[in-house]
């Protein structure tokens, strides 16, 4: 289970996250909402290592990762998949599967054949170059390349941004199966409120760096955040 505690971003002298409080629990997809520059993808780099917390703790399985780099995070099974994809354009589909390797054991160091199970574009595709990729092919291309590590927490920022319906859909029921096999916690991103409203166990919505909903599923399609969110 992830929690976090209190956390504190800055940029500089700049603070994005103001006690920030959440947790993430296996088997569950936990959605953070809220509109653009409310600090979404601030948390995100927070947990996955890529900043570092000014104050506040972030625990894993009860054990506090938040001074890790994200190479160890990486390593104890944390999958980051972050906003704008950022895989390499001059790499095959291939080569950027392979990049996952450097944290895994070399006895992991294969492309296991499910993430073609999950993504059949993806095996079709083996040699072409990220580059030359939709912009959906490259999002699907993310996620397998995050899948091979195994992971026991999946960080998704806004997978659905600037895709296609059909490949919005087909990435919906990748969560969706991740999520039922009931071994990983999955902490998604999204301003897409159709997909996140179907997918979300748990929830939180953000504003100016701040926690200021919180609930489960019946909570987000029963209280008003739904509308707080379409309003803002
Ligand atoms: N690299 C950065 N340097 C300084 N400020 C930043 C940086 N990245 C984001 N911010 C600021 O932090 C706040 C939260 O941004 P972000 O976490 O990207 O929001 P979201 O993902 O919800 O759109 C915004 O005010 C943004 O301008
Ligand atoms: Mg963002």
């Amino acid at each position: 289970m992830l929690e976090v505690n209190n956390l504190d971003v800055s940029y500089g002298a700049s603070q994005a996250l103001y006690d920030v409080s959440m947790k993430a629990h296996i088997g569950k997809v936990t959605c953070v909402l809220g509109r653009n520059g409310v600090g979404k993808t601030t948390l995100m780099k927070a947990l996955s290592g890529h900043m570092s917390p000014k104050s506040g703790d972030i625990l894993w399985n009860g054990k506090s990762i938040a001074k890790q780099a994200p190479y160890d995070r990486a390593k104890s099974g944390i999958a980051y998949v972050p906003q704008g994809r950022d895989i390499f354009s001059q790499l095959t589909v291939e080569e950027n599967l392979k990049t996952a390797f450097s944290s895994l054991k070399k006895k992991d160091r294969f492309i296991d054949k499910e993430v073609f199970e999950l993504f059949p574009v993806l095996k079709q595709m083996l040699g072409r170059r990220g580059g030359d990729l939709s912009g959906g092919q490259q999002q699907q291309l993310a996620i397998a390349r995050a899948l091979l590590l195994r992971p026991k927490m999946l960080i998704l920022d806004e997978p659905t941004e600037g895709i296609q319906p059909s490949i919005i859909k087909d990435i919906q029921r990748v969560i969706e199966l991740l999520r039922d096999r009931g071994n990983m916690a999955i902490v998604l991103v999204e301003q897409y409120l159709d997909f996140a409203t179907a997918l979300a166990d748990d929830y939180i919505i953000l504003e100016r760096g701040r926690v200021v909903s919180e609930g489960n599923q019946e909570k987000l399609q029963s209280s008003g955040d739904v509308q707080r969110l379409l309003a803002i």
